[in-house]
């Protein structure tokens, strides 16, 4: 059961890692007064802390509890921060690959959002102090990224 588990997180992860670093290579300058640049720049930074994590399960940077619990705190800020952060009727961004649907579907949207809040604050507050507890608060959030990205983004 726990090898299996393994196997399906380090794949999500994987993929999880090309797209966080897809995301690294294109930095936007962050604007206050612009909450487009202020998500692609939060979720930036969900990706990367998503790729170390992603990089501890393949054993390619080394398990460390802090780093892993860090990791985690930086996934949480980033989801409590991101939901204000699709007004409707902001300027269109050619950068921006919010898809429709988030507009068109604002309960389903706010309803992913608030199950990515609720599962980072639980990975955040089960402070996991080995690889194994880490794996499993970990595999469970990492369901939320493709899940919203499926539905909420699209392809520019
Ligand atoms: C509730 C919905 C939702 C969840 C959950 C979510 N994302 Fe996103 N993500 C988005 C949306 C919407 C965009 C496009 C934002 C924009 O360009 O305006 C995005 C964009 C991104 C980008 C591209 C940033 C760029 O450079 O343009 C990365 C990387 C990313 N997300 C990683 C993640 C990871 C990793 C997770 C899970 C730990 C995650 N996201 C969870 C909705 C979500």
């Amino acid at each position: 059961m726990k090898y299996s588990m393994r196997i399906l997180a380090v794949a999500t992860a994987a993929t999880l890692a090309v797209s966080a670093n897809a995301g690294s290579h294109n930095l936007v300058t962050a604007d206050v007064n612009d909450p487009v640049t202020l998500r692609i720049n939060i979720m930036q930074n969900i990706g990367a802390a998503t790729g170390l994590s992603a990089g501890m399960l393949k054993w390619e940077v080394p398990f460390d509890p802090i780093t892993a619990q860090t990791a985690l705190a930086t996934i949480n800020t980033g989801a409590l921060a991101l939901a204000g952060l699709f007004p409707a009727g902001a300027a269109e961004n050619m950068r921006s690959t919010a898809g429709p649907a988030i507009w068109s579907d604002t309960a389903g949207f706010n309803t992913a959002m608030a199950k990515f809040i609720a599962d980072s604050s639980a990975a955040k507050a089960a402070a996991p102090g080995t690889i194994d507890e880490f794996e499993a608060v970990f595999t469970e959030l990492a369901g939320n990224c493709k899940a919203c990205h499926k539905s909420y983004r699209i392809k520019r």
